[in-house]
């Protein structure tokens, strides 16, 4: 334990009584958030009732009004929590959905370039791939690295005239390497489209949208914020709505917003989108899934995020003390906190990160997941984790490896 762990070696809110809150705990070691997040109890019993209250109630009151006032309300404690206006956040099924509207709508001649790293998941790699297939453009890899000076000399040496699109991870799902991604727009220029992936970052440390200097943002909340699975959001710059018109539309996306007799005019009175993020949006949505996300934000708000921070930071350096004194361990995420996050990737000597998977789940009840490139194992601290999580993981592996 280093000195600044033992200050912190208990978070300022109470963990016994957070972790008493999640069942699951009981029989799972959980290192597994940056999968899927696990929802608290309290959060999963208002959930419960809104889901309830709005399918019983179908378009009597008050279920779909209050789904839909609670929905706003997730768009504004969102925008809050990334420091953004509300009106420009879109909320939607996933993070995926955020990188679809991006590769949909983006306009790419044969020969455009697309830089992104070579430490993302197949999540977003397969749409890039996707978009290359279609419009003929080629996909560019930076090696990801948290030094800036470092991160900015290979950037400068894949940006050409024909860049016309970055989109990276603001942490590696891979490595959990922190990306310092805000430099990217001094050197690529004010035409080329920034999407910065924040589906590792929203969570695990103060995120302030407008500091990126992105186009687009996107993150979920099913993952670092404990949300309901199907919830996500993206942001997106007012400046950027001219260069992502939505593929898929309803009713809400138009401006002025149409009605019926208007296409029944001759001529009909000019089609535009609406400048808000809203346009990204249609038709029934499950609103009431994000009054849970709200929900899922307040109660970790409420334990206060920077305590939660600071924790996650206590949880990783120790995790990486302790597998680091392991023979054949070597750690993959950079060792300081402002380089890196909650997640901690680790290889095993003699081991692929695969086999060592199922067998921290199957035989030890651990949740993490492998990594390919290279073949590790990716554990995530949350909020939520303990100094016990961490010790029963190192016991698993000494067993596995056969090291006392
Ligand atoms: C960096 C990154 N982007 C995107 C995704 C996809 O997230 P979602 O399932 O919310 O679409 C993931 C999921 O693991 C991820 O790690």
């Amino acid at each position: 334990m280093t000195e600044r762990d033992e200050r912190h070696a208990q978070p300022e809110y109470d963990l016994a009584a957070v972790r008493r809150e999640l069942p699951v705990l009981q029989e799972w070691t959980y290192l597994g958030t940056g999968t899927q997040g696990i929802m608290a109890e309290p959060v999963l019993q208002r959930h419960l009732e809104r889901i309830a209250a709005f399918e019983r109630g179908g378009t009597a009151m008050p279920g779909r009004v209050e789904a839909e006032a609670n929905y706003q309300a997730c768009r504004e404690s969102v925008a809050r929590l990334i420091g953004a206006e509300a009106n420009d956040v879109a909320l939607l099924r996933n993070a995926s959905d955020g990188i679809n509207i991006v590769t949909a709508a983006i306009d790419l001649q044969p020969g455009d370039e697309i830089i992104t790293s070579t430490a993302e998941g197949l999540e977003l790699i397969i749409p890039l791939v996707g978009l290359c297939a279609r419009t003929g453009a080629a996909l560019r890899y930076i090696e990801l690295t948290p030094d800036p000076a470092e991160f900015a000399a290979r950037l400068e040496a894949l940006l050409s005239d024909r860049t016309r699109l970055i989109i990276l991870s603001q942490v590696s799902c891979e490595w959990g390497t922190r990306v310092p991604v805000e430099i990217m727009r001094e050197l690529a220029g004010p035409e080329v489209l920034i999407v910065v992936d924040g589906a590792q970052s929203v969570g695990q440390f103060a995120v302030d949208v407008t500091a990126l200097n992105a186009d687009v943002f996107i993150s979920n909340g099913h993952k670092w914020l404990c949300g309901p699975k199907g919830t996500g959001f993206s942001w997106f710059s007012t400046d950027v709505y001219d260069k992502l018109p939505p593929v898929m539309f309803g009713y809400e996306s138009a401006d002025p917003v149409w009605e019926r007799h208007y296409y029944q005019q001759e001529p009909a009175p000019a089609f535009g989108f609406r400048r808000a993020a809203e346009r990204y949006e249609f038709g029934t949505r499950s609103w009431h899934l994000f009054g849970g996300l709200a929900d899922a934000i307040d109660y970790q708000a409420e334990l206060g995020w920077q305590a939660i921070f600071d924790h996650s930071r206590t949880m990783s350096d120790y995790a990486k003390a302790s597998l680091g004194e392991l023979p054949g361990v070597d750690i993959v995420t950079p060792l300081g906190w402002e380089d890196a996050s909650g997640f901690v990737t680790f290889t095993v000597e003699g081991y692929e990160g695969h086999e060592l998977r199922d067998r921290l789940r199957d035989e030890f009840q651990i949740t993490q997941r492998s990594t390919e490139i290279p073949s590790a194992v990716r554990v995530g601290c949350a909020y939520f984790t303990a100094r016990e999580d961490i010790d029963a993981l190192v016991a698993a592996l000494r067993q596995i490896t056969g090291v006392t």
